[in-house]
């Protein structure tokens, strides 16, 4: 099976295809240094054998922002020295940080854009990101990702919307991979051809007048001409179309292009893959073989076999899947898919990281700070006699789901629905008993039940099954 097939990215050998993208957590405090609680969670990823973890960014720079790590200066290598030992004790799980530089933003909605900086400017970042992947390296990590997607900015530099008119000049492709070249150029020389290093880059910026695929199809080919040793998609997460509110900070993911990079419930499953597909396609066929990781609402596991089987793209990204069940590969190595705790893309952790609050998932039980560990040996929830009572009301094309409490260790409840007979698919996850579904299309039928599970994802027996069949309205006589 593709999914634990282990992959050599130059020495650095991932045991599964299956990597963790950047995901900000806020718990590390303004000073950006590493503490227990960032060892905690990305420990949580090993112990659950994930192949690549991809610890968040972290500034290459001393600007100000937030809770926010850091590998701006010697000081901070100690910190993450420990966190790679502690990965490295716990399992074979690789690890990289993702190294970032941002540009300044105010309350008032000000920011900085890259024609702001000058020459001397770019020469630092330059030296910053070199500096900042040497410090990578001496604190052991596995290797160094550059982040060059969403709002930051190399991202900023490869944009179309880059409005410099110098040699980073955005009205040429060329002027707008300039920075980036001269990033991946000094990082190499301060670390190295046998030290991995991977780029993060938008497949498409999801703007108005942004870049596309056609655009990011040629970016990827220079990345690889760069002889990056790998390239994971992203794509949106803007401040052109972000939403601003007076007095906040600009969140880079408020916005339309913000809601495709971290796409909410209402969004398809693999959103992305046919980017990724396209884009490694395109450098395949331009004798290119870099492994492309892509992500965006993969979470089952079926979907992700297929991906990697269909060969659209070598790693599988899942983010918010591994922030609900950071033990997601081992349940799908050992066959207890059923085990998993799905991740319901509601985005409570999208919004905690925005207001820069700790990110946790809604998920987990409550005012839990990490993901719970793993007992499979604890008893799943069951239903009395009642089988769950579940009962549905249809009232203008909403139904209303309630149930009774099941006993046990409950976590939550998911919610199945089978659409016109189909296959059943889980379409929520609550903590409470009740739950309105406002998705139907009227004449088609519909079937429910609702599963309990515990905190490590263990579902009881299905409840009753309720069939529903919603009328087609009638418009002729609406209008007569
Ligand atoms: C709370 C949160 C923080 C994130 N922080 C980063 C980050 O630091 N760097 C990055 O490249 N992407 C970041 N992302 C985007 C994710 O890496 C990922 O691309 C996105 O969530 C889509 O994948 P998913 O559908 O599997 O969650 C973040 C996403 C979330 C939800």
């Amino acid at each position: 099976m593709k999914i634990f097939e282990p992959l050599d990215i130059n020495g650095m050998v991932i045991p599964n295809r299956v990597l963790v993208p950047a995901m900000v957590t806020r718990l590390s405090r303004e000073d950006g240094l590493i503490n227990q609680d960032i060892i905690d969670r990305y420990v949580r990823y090993a112990k659950g054998e994930v192949g690549l973890i991809v610890v968040e960014a972290m500034a290459i720079h001393g600007a100000k922002a937030g809770p926010l790590l850091r590998i701006s200066d010697d000081s901070f290598i100690p910190g993450h020295a420990e966190l790679t030992k502690q990965i490295h004790d716990t399992s074979d799980s690789k690890v990289v940080p993702q190294i970032i530089h941002f540009m300044k933003i105010a309350r008032s909605g000000w920011r900085q854009t890259l024609d702001m900086l000058s020459n001397e400017d770019i020469g630092q970042i330059v030296e910053e990101f070199g500096d900042a992947a040497a410090r990578a390296r001496e604190a052991g990590y596995d290797g160094v990702e550059l982040h060059a997607a969403h709002a930051y900015t190399l991202a900023s530099s490869l944009s179309r919307l880059n409005a410099r008119r110098d040699e980073y000049s955005g009205r040429t492709l060329e002027g707008r991979l300039n920075m980036v070249g001269k990033v991946v150029a000094n990082v190499r020389k301060k670390v190295g051809n046998d030290f991995p290093v991977g780029i993060r880059m938008l497949a498409d910026e999801y703007l108005r007048d942004g870049y596309t695929v056609k655009d990011a199809k040629l970016i990827a080919l220079r990345m690889a001409q760069l002889s990056l040793d790998y390239i994971s998609l992203s794509v949106g997460g803007k401040f052109e179309d972000a939403v601003h509110t007076p007095g906040e900070i600009l969140h880079g993911y408020s916005g339309y292009s913000g809601e495709r990079c971290m796409p909410g419930a209402n969004h398809s499953d693999m959103l992305h893959v046919h980017l990724a597909d396209e884009i490694k396609s395109f450098i395949n066929s331009k004798g290119f073989n870099t492994p492309i990781v892509t992500a965006g609402k993969i979470s089952s596991p079926e979907h992700a076999k297929m991906v990697l089987a269909e060969g659209k793209a070598d790693i599988v990204g899942i983010a918010r899947g591994l922030l609900a069940d950071a033990d997601w590969v081992v349940k799908v190595r050992d066959g207890e898919e059923d085990r998993i705790v799905h991740c319901t893309y509601c985005n409570v952790c999208k919004e905690l990281d925005g207001a820069h609050k700790e990110v946790h998932c809604f998920l987990w039980p409550k005012h839990a700070r990490q993901a719970p560990d793993d007992l499979p040996e604890s008893d799943a929830p069951i239903w009395g006699v009642d089988k769950g009572s579940l009962e549905v009301t249809l009232k203008e094309g909403v139904a209303t789901l309630s149930w009774s409490k099941a006993s046990g260790e409950v976590s939550g409840y998911d919610i199945y629905r089978a659409d016109d007979n189909g296959e059943v698919q889980i379409i929520e996850a609550v903590k409470g008993k009740r739950v309105v579904d406002r998705s139907l299309l009227a004449g088609m039928p519909y079937r429910y039940y609702v599963r309990a599970y515990n905190n490590v994802g263990q579902a009881g027996p299905p409840s009753n099954s309720i069939h529903i069949e919603p009328a087609l309205p009638d418009y002729a006589a609406a209008i007569a």
